[in-house]
């Protein structure tokens, strides 16, 4: 969910072999990331969406993984408002599937570069973490999965979830 320039996916060590579906509002990364998925030895699919809407039945359902990974930090409101997203996730994944994925929280930056790269995005529109705190993450994860793990690493909050509830 959420590609920009797939980086995840094109560096992942275990996509040879699995079917991997695209999902982005934007069908430009997606395209760009299959692009670059091509002779790693895995199926793309793709489908367009936006992760506040339930996700789209042509993706399919019964998902291994669902990642998503920079992404919340982009998605405008508050968790109470965008955490919408992780019941459509688990509603697509298998029963043992996990949700796994990072954002920036709005948590003071660490270093001068991050506090600059925060305000710069931010006044472009590229950022919308202004309400977005860890424990408005946490209720949203618990709303929707059994299991949640949250850890910081920097300026990073990275997160996964298992045992989806529907
Ligand atoms: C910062 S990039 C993430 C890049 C990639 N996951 C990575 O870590 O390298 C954010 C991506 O999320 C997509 N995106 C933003 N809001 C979205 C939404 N509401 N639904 C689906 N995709 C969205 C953008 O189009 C963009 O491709």
């Amino acid at each position: 969910m959420g590609l920009g320039r797939g980086w995840y996916l094109v560096n992942a060590r275990r996509v040879a072999g699995a079917v991997v579906t695209l999902m982005d509002l934007n069908p430009v990364p997606m395209e760009h990331t299959r692009r670059r998925l091509r002779g790693k030895g895995c199926e793309v699919r793709a489908v367009t969406g936006n992760v506040l809407d339930p996700v789209p039945d042509s993706a399919g359902i019964g998902f291994d993984s669902v990642g998503v990974n920079f992404v919340m930090h982009c998605v405008p409101g508050s968790f109470a408002e965008k955490g919408v997203a992780f019941a459509h996730f688990a509603r697509v994944l298998a029963k043992d599937g996990t949700l796994f994925g990072s954002t920036i929280l709005n948590q003071r930056p660490r270093t001068l570069f991050g506090r600059a790269l925060t305000a710069a995005y931010t006044r472009v529109g590229a950022f919308n973490n202004a309400a977005d705190d860890r424990v408005g993450l946490e209720a949203a994860l618990r709303a929707a999965f059994a299991e949640v793990e949250i850890t910081d690493v920097g300026d990073v909050t990275l997160f996964s979830a298992q045992r989806p509830l529907r």
